[in-house]
């Protein structure tokens, strides 16, 4: 093979040796690959999970079309502050606790999960009064900072007493907890929002654009290619890469993670070793 890899990462270069279908298969699993918004959202949440209990806690709404990264972000926050257990006290602390909006704005449902997410036992049939009460009671145990609550755009699928009745669940929790909360979701999680003046005054808006030609999207795809099990440099942000990925992933970063996987494979097929436009455009008709 000869070739010194010196354009993969050095935990990767192995991987670059191995048998196309290792490399192939190795494709598949989940990677963080940092990027400049991506660290201006933890720099926030950083702030925001430091600020003393008070009144009126600051919140942020992180916004963005599906597949732009929002789910990864904060996944990858969440690892950044994992529960710790508290020797002294004997309880375990959760800084930050994340959970989904179900997708019918049914508070008893939302109780349930939150309750699922900090790991508690309850009784499916308990009542709302009871449910709410368990949730305030673990928050407050776990010394939660932060309420993540990702795909809150379900809540459009309610009717409008709905959202205003979830709305009005998530304000109760973080003014009783003097918490902050940060609610995740596309923009149509934006207009559900604004149903409420008060709690959209409260919000931050924080967005998550797509990809435009830039420093940061060459950055980006820089950080994919040193990952990228391929034995020859590609040097993927040059121009005709950047507008090729750009054009068929509509700057959406799930998309381009796709694109570049499924380019990979087929440089490795066909033996090329390195992606060119030709892979960008054949990976834009294949599924996976
Ligand atoms: N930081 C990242 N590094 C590598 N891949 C990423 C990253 N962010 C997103 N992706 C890719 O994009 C896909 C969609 O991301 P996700 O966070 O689920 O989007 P959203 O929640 O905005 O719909 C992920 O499954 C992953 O393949
Ligand atoms: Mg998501």
């Amino acid at each position: 093979m000869g070739a010194s890899l010196t354009h993969l990462l050095p935990e990767v270069r192995s991987l670059a040796k191995s048998d196309d279908n290792v490399r192939i298969l190795a494709l598949a699993r989940d990677r963080w690959i940092d990027y400049p918004r991506a660290t201006q959202a933890f720099e926030l949440f950083d702030r925001l999970v430091k600020i003393p209990p008070r009144q009126r806690m600051p919140c942020v709404l992180l916004y963005g079309e599906s597949n732009i990264g929002k789910t990864q972000v904060i996944a990858k926050f969440e690892r950044r502050h994992p529960p710790e257990y508290d020797e002294v006290a004997g309880v375990e602390r959760r800084k930050v606790v994340s959970m989904q909006m179900p997708p019918t704005p049914d508070q008893i449902r939302f109780y349930t999960s939150l309750l699922f997410e900090l790991g508690a036992p309850f009784n499916a049939s308990a009542r709302l009064n009871v449910l709410e009460h368990l949730s305030r009671e673990l928050l407050r145990k776990v010394s939660a900072r932060m309420l993540v609550v990702d795909e809150v755009h379900h809540l459009l699928s309610g009717n409008y007493r709905e959202q205003r009745a979830s709305l009005n669940l998530l304000k109760f929790l973080a003014n009783d907890l003097q918490m902050t909360i940060v609610l995740v979701g596309t923009h149509d999680a934006e207009i559900a929002l604004q149903t409420d003046s008060q709690m959209s005054s409260r919000f931050a808006r924080f967005e998550m654009p797509r990809w435009q030609e830039s420093e940061g999207f060459r950055g980006l795809l820089a950080a994919f290619e040193r990952v990228l099990p391929l034995r020859r440099p590609s040097n993927l942000p040059r121009r005709e890469v950047v507008s090729a990925l750009l054009a068929a992933s509509g700057g959406l970063t799930g998309e381009v993670s796709r694109l570049l996987n499924s380019a990979t494979e087929l440089a490795i097929r066909d033996g090329k070793e390195m992606i060119d436009v030709s892979h960008i455009e054949h990976a834009r008709t294949t599924v996976l």
